[in-house]
């Protein structure tokens, strides 16, 4: 299961038409995925696009997957940017779900670390749903100190780690605080926030082969397919 990709067409960076967006589902089922929530970027500047929106792409998308023969199943989300937005919709209650349970995907600011974030994540949680960190290996914050990440997230949040910071597409640092987080237990879940087609061969499969050799099977099943499954059930 993926709780993070860019894969509903024409909203945001991801797939950039109806063709592209079916070669990337057909990409992923091949690779062994069953179930995707789409998640376009949410912000006050770029993507201001609503949950109707959302919903009706995800609806043109799903009757192509299946006119394609396409047997996934297909949910959709939302990747908050940190900022006016997200404080918004968290106020009025109206922050847009993974697949409609209680979790919310956030990315936090790349190069520093608001110091209201404890309370935000706090008070997420407190307005009834569940903060997950999206990526956070590439806040600059947390490259020499995951402890400080750990604090922030402990009993507030989720974390979420990227196919893309493992392939090395942010560079090395990124790729080392990725890994760090898996292999030192601190990830929660795996996701490939994959964009585009390109990203199948390119980051989808090779990352999937290296995490079969530096991951235990079981702790892998757990990242990929577990947590994320359980986290939908419940919520
Ligand atoms: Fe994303």
């Amino acid at each position: 299961m993926d709780l993070h990709l860019h894969v509903l067409p024409g909203l945001d960076d991801g797939a950039r038409d109806p063709a592209a967006a079916l070669e990337m589902l057909r990409g992923l089922a091949e690779a062994g995925y069953t179930h995707l929530v789409s998640t376009p970027h949410a912000d006050d500047r770029r993507y201001t696009y609503g949950p109707e929106r959302i919903t009706a792409t995800l609806t043109e998308l799903r009757a192509a997957a299946s006119t394609a023969g396409l047997s996934l199943r297909l949910d959709s989300g939302a990747e908050y940017a940190y900022g006016a937005r997200f404080h918004d919709e968290l106020g009025a209650r109206s922050l847009i779900t993974l697949a409609r349970s209680h979790y919310v995907l956030l990315e936090l600011p790349e190069e520093f670390m608001p110091a209201a974030m404890p309370t935000v994540l706090f008070e997420t949680g407190a307005a009834g749903y569940y903060p997950i960190v999206a990526h956070p290996e590439r806040c600059r914050p947390f490259h020499d100190d995951i402890p400080r990440l750990v604090a922030l997230t402990t009993g507030r949040a989720l974390v979420q780690v990227s196919f893309r910071s493992l392939a090395g597409t942010f560079g090395r640092t990124i790729r080392k605080t990725a890994w760090a987080l898996v292999e030192q237990g601190h990830a929660d879940l795996l996701a490939t926030d994959c964009h585009s087609p390109r990203e199948l061969p390119k980051i989808v499969r090779p990352v999937l082969a290296e995490l079969r050799e530096r991951i235990p099977a079981r702790r892998l099943h757990q990242l990929l397919t577990a947590t994320p499954n359980r986290l939908l059930s419940a919520a």
